[in-house]
């Protein structure tokens, strides 16, 4: 087989700064070793989030000369409209800014304390949303799903079992909504089979409970379908996105992912009272319902970046580039979550420094490193982002997992990029005895891992 490349060439650069080691160690010092405190133009390969950092194409920047700001039935949002509807089928789309907006938008209107919101994995704004209303959002991932070395082909599915036992539990009436994460970003960018979709949508229709599908990362799981699920090789991306959200009643989605674009979202939903409900908080918050909270152009380029994010060249290319990441460093011995995901690489940090305790924080010691031998940026995904401390007693609690989160921007790096950050992680695997732990000198009540400050821990 031929090398698989970029299905793109480069018409515009963004050029990107080499730093010395010093001047990183300065850098380091200066954030309190909080990686999102230091400035973007101070990281050479930024792998912080693929949201919002897809580049966009010379189709996408040419619908955005053809944006119309209208503030009333632009035609950007009918472009914007029909694309959705070609893709996703359901009868009522709602544009917001962003996923989290579309998010708070459903929730309000459906759910309410004492209700359960069951999900694979929920993303941490989608808890954060139903929390918010005094409802409880349960995860129910298979078992595999919670195991980083586990492999499973479709290991964000959810567990059907799990989910009818909810159902007898709680009953029917305090389950407004039941959602299906895909791909499952919280649980490694783990796709979820159609089988499961089906499963999942007969229960919730045998009970009549809504499904919602969170769309982010739609096309990676359409993709992931076609190489892994029996009956679907020969099936279009685009056919198999249709089959897939024919069995819900809506979607959450934001377009900062598989809509190739960097900023916006949308609700969408095939049930008419609800979608009257909904217009009338957006037009409170995000705006009227041609444009809530996007301009026309950013209509227009999700227009476009939806169809293209089917593109059967560029996924190939996409699962191909973040699998070359995964099994680049896993070959060496790197603990990484397998198998690799679809936006993501997961390094599992705890198994990564086994001298570090959580409540050091391996995953923010390995994310420092990255950042101190080669100028990358990753996220923490464990005791930082999920440890809690108790307010009375200052007592930490870990997480139950410490992972370093390596998220590929869409289009955006070649494969010597990602050569490169193959070696930086050979190079702190290869010294990984002497890394030691850190421990936070400041920390918020919420969200503590956007605004903490770390020293490193002594003995
Ligand atoms: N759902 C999932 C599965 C997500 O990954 C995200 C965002 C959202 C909802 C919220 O969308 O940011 O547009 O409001 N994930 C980003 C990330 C932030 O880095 O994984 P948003």
């Amino acid at each position: 087989m031929r090398t698989i490349i970029e299905p793109f060439k480069i018409k515009a650069v963004e050029p990107i700064r080499m730093t010395t080691r010093a001047e990183r160690e300065a850098k380091l010092r200066d954030a309190g070793f909080n990686v999102f405190l230091l400035r973007a133009e101070d990281v050479l390969i930024d792998l912080l989030t693929d949201s919002g950092t897809a580049a966009m194409s010379s189709e996408q920047w040419a619908a955005v000369m053809r944006g119309d700001e209208s503030y009333a039935g632009s035609r950007s949002w009918y472009r914007f409209e029909q694309a959705v509807h070609e893709i996703f089928g359901f009868k009522h789309v709602l544009p917001t800014h962003q996923g989290r907006a579309a998010e708070r938008i459903l929730f309000s209107v459906l759910c309410q304390p004492g209700h359960v919101v069951p999900n694979n994995t929920h993303f941490d704004t989608t808890r954060a949303n139903i929390e918010f209303t005094g409802a409880e959002a349960r995860d129910l991932v298979i078992a595999e799903g919670r195991i980083p070395s586990a492999r499973h082909p479709f290991k964000g599915n959810m567990d059907v079992d799990q989910l009818r036992r909810l159902i007898d539990e709680v009953g029917r009436d305090r389950i407004p909504l039941c959602m299906l994460t895909v791909t499952n970003n919280s649980g490694g960018g783990q796709p979820v089979s159609m089988a499961n979709v089906r499963a999942v949508s007969q229960v919730c229709r045998e009970h009549g409970i809504p499904l919602y599908i969170d769309a982010c990362r739609f096309a990676e799981n359409a993709y992931f379908i076609k190489l892994r699920e029996d009956g679907y090789a020969d099936r279009r991306p685009i056919d198999i996105a249709r089959e897939l959200f024919s069995y819900a009643d809506g979607c959450t989605m934001s377009a900062k992912k598989d809509g190739l674009a960097n900023i916006g979202g949308l609700l969408a939903t095939n049930d008419g009272r609800l979608a009257s409900k909904e217009r009338n908080l957006l037009i409170l918050t995000e705006g009227f319902p041609t444009y809530g909270g996007m301009a026309g152009r950013d209509l227009d380029a999700i227009a476009v970046g939806l169809h293209e994010a089917l593109d059967e060249d560029y996924l190939v290319y996409r699962i191909r580039s973040t699998t070359y990441l995964g099994e680049h460093v896993s070959r060496a011995g790197v603990p990484i979550v397998q198998p690799p995901g679809g936006h993501a690489i997961y390094l599992d940090a705890a198994a990564f420094f086994p001298q570090i305790p959580p409540l050091q924080l391996p995953g923010q010691a390995l994310v420092v490193e990255l950042y101190r031998e080669a100028g990358i940026r990753a996220v923490e995904i464990g005791t930082v982002m999920f440890g809690r401390r108790n307010a009375q007693t200052g007592e930490e609690s870990p997480a139950p997992m410490e992972l370093v989160r390596l998220a590929i921007p869409r289009r955006v790096y070649t494969q010597s990029h990602i050569d490169y950050v193959v070696e930086a992680i050979l190079q702190v695997w290869e010294r990984r005895a002497d890394v030691r732990g850190y421990r936070f000198i400041e920390q918020a009540q919420l969200l503590r891992h956007f605004t903490a400050r770390f020293e490193e821990a002594r003995g």
